[in-house]
């Protein structure tokens, strides 16, 4: 019973110190739980004599309060803190500048097949888009490719499972040619069209992808001639690298779509590939069997193809040596196309 002020008083010092609200439940139980200090007074009561029993209790009591008291005081005090510390650390500062919403841009393709466009648009090509999924046909039949001639393996083709309505083969075009087909038989000439857009093979290097870009060029009239293909496309890459100083070569070659055929071939006629020749695009004029499967007479009807590729202009443009990094994603490398 004498010990009673200095529970009292161990408990309002060891509430004080305390700052952890679990810490501070365990205190409690020191003094108020079921083996607590206070408790065991209380417990002891019993065998005082009848008349100190009254006032024993009443100061064990008031005891009991004071702590209490002290221990609530205590609870709502870290818990103040606590909060205080939060608001803290979760503090916004207003005044700061934001983050900004990254602001996204066009995949340097995407400028490539953009310029390309508007340099032909202005020389008056229409621009023509097809699928992706072609007939046989129209990717090899019509372009004088017959099914089983050898000319067909020069390209590795992926074909589908599905098959046209008619049960003929489909496949993932393996050139933008095909576009020259539909466009053709949709239209009467004068036809001056180009065609970009995807296309694909089975092919993977550093310099080839299994899914790359190709723009298909064609003009039919009644007198386009191999010097036009000359004209155009020259005109076109003069404009298409911001440059006078490049040399064009013209390098007989196969294509069974074309007769005569070539390949296009480009060198920097200055700069740091100056005289390096690169390969650009097939081309030709077309071949009679192909003007007729357009729907047209070939006794009429002349003119000239090219098929480019985009990834090969923009590596050129942009000075990239693997095509790969057009198609991993990565941010340090495409930001760099402002
Ligand atoms: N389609 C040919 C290729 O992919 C390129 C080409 C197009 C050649 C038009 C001549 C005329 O290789």
């Amino acid at each position: 019973m004498d010990n009673l002020e200095k529970i009292v008083s161990d408990a309002l010092e060891q509430f004080g110190r305390i700052d952890d609200a679990t810490q501070l439940e365990q205190a409690k139980a020191r003094f108020l739980g079921k083996a607590g200090a206070l408790t065991d007074l209380l417990k002891g009561l019993g065998k005082l004599p009848a008349e100190e029993r009254r006032e024993a209790g009443s100061r064990i009591n008031a005891a009991k309060e004071r702590i209490e008291a002290a221990l609530t005081e205590r609870r709502d005090a870290l818990a103040r803190l606590q909060l205080d510390a939060r608001l803290a650390e979760e503090a916004l500062d207003v005044t700061l500048p934001g983050r900004g919403a990254g602001r996204g841009r066009l995949h340097p393709l995407t400028r490539t097949q953009d310029r390309i466009e508007a340099i032909f648009r202005s020389i008056g090509f229409d621009v023509a888009d097809g699928p992706e999924i072609e007939t046989d046909w129209n990717n090899f039949t019509a372009l004088n490719n017959p099914e089983n001639h050898p000319a067909r393996s020069m390209q590795d083709t992926f074909y589908v499972e599905a098959k046209d309505k008619d049960g003929r083969p489909l496949l993932l075009r393996t050139h933008t040619s095909p576009m020259q087909v539909r466009y053709a038989r949709m239209h009467t000439p004068p036809i001056k069209v180009i065609a970009p857009g995807r296309t694909y093979r089975v092919d993977s290097d550093a310099t080839h992808s299994p899914m790359f870009h190709q723009v298909e060029g064609l003009w039919i009239d009644e007198n386009i001639s191999f010097a036009d293909l000359k004209g155009v496309y020259t005109e076109f890459l003069r404009r298409f690298f911001e440059t006078e100083e490049l040399d064009v070569r013209f390098r007989p070659s196969f294509f069974p779509f074309t007769e005569p055929s070539a390949e296009i071939d480009m060198a920097f006629a200055a700069g740091p590939s100056k005289g390096k020749w690169l390969e650009i695009s097939g081309a030709g004029q077309v071949h009679p069997v192909v003007i007729r499967n357009f729907g047209l007479d070939p006794e009429r009807y002349i003119g000239f193809a090219f098929g480019s590729g985009v990834e090969r202009l923009a590596m050129l443009r942009y000075g990239i040596s693997d095509l790969r990094l057009f198609y991993d994603g990565d941010l340090r490398f495409l930001q760099q196309f402002a």
